[in-house]
């Protein structure tokens, strides 16, 4: 990603940024400007990110925080205010769930904590940022959701996929609930994107080459092709939508 300075005097705060599509997307917000906290239940994590987007001359600070804890998940967004002064994006994109797991294989336990790590999560980030961002004149949340829980129907995604719908419908009534106050709440909908989460399936050539050629795009999609989507949606660039899902699967979903 270019560097450039749409979010320059901004505080942009990434969860589950320890990795991954998380990690891509703070690294881009800092690249633009944005002071980072830069959220994760792994602190080493976190701290590379840190130590990355330092490195390239940004700012940011690392943050251990489970987003199933309304405690730390508030702690979080005050870091925000206490290091940068103030809040302008969140982007909920913290994660847990067990995938490839059928309903009937999936533990009361599992389900739990999947629901509380990729809904709840969510809502605890919106619940303490927006009074925050409300005072300093709005915001822009961004939500990470999954084209599975959207549009599509993955086998074996039983709790991933409910939980992911629930993060769709939870930005849209954030986005009428609060809009007039000046907050802006989208949802992202990446498809396979190749990280540590997808590895061990893109492992596998045959069929990673069998999806892939199903693909119009004809390739899987980066950590930074979700990046540049989730700093679309919390520039000024889209400030007249909000309540949107944005898909970016390389086509999947309409072939
Ligand atoms: N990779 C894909 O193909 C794909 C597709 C659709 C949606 N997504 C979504 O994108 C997001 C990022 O996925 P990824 O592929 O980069 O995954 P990843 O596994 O590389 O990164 C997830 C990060 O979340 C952190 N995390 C886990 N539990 C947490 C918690 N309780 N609190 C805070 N942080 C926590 C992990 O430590 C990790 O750093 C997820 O919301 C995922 O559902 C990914």
């Amino acid at each position: 990603m270019t560097a450039g300075s749409r979010f320059q005097r901004q505080v942009a705060v990434v969860t589950g940024a320890g990795s991954g599509i998380g990690r891509a997307t703070a690294a881009a917000f800092a690249a633009e400007g944005a002071s980072v906290v830069v959220a994760d239940v792994v602190i080493e994590g976190a701290d590379d990110t840190v130590g990355a987007i330092t490195a390239a001359g940004g700012t940011a600070v690392s943050c251990l925080t489970d987003v199933a804890d309304e405690e730390a998940v508030k702690v979080m967004c005050e870091k925000a205010v206490e290091h940068f002064g103030r809040l302008d994006v969140l982007h909920n994109n913290a994660y847990w769930a067990p995938l490839h797991r059928p309903l009937l294989e999936t533990s009361t336990e599992e389900w739990q904590r999947t629901i509380d790590v990729t809904l709840t999560g969510v809502f605890f980030g919106c619940k303490y940022a927006i009074p925050i961002m409300i005072d300093g004149g709005g915001g822009a949340i961004v939500n990470r959701a999954s084209i599975a829980g959207f549009l599509d129907a993955t086998p074996n995604f039983a709790a991933y996929m409910a939980a992911k719908g629930g993060v769709v419908q939870l930005t849209r009534s954030v986005a009428v609930d609060y809009g007039s106050a000046g907050i802006r709440c989208n949802a992202v909908c990446p498809g396979l994107i190749r990280t540590a989460a997808t590895a061990p399936l893109l492992a596998d050539e045959q069929r990673s080459e069998r999806l892939r050629r199903r693909l119009p795009a004809g390739r899987f999609g980066e950590p930074d092709d979700i990046a540049n989507a989730v700093l679309y949606l919390a520039s000024a660039e889209s400030s007249y939508m909000t309540g949107q899902t944005l898909v970016i699967d390389g086509g999947k979903t309409i072939t």
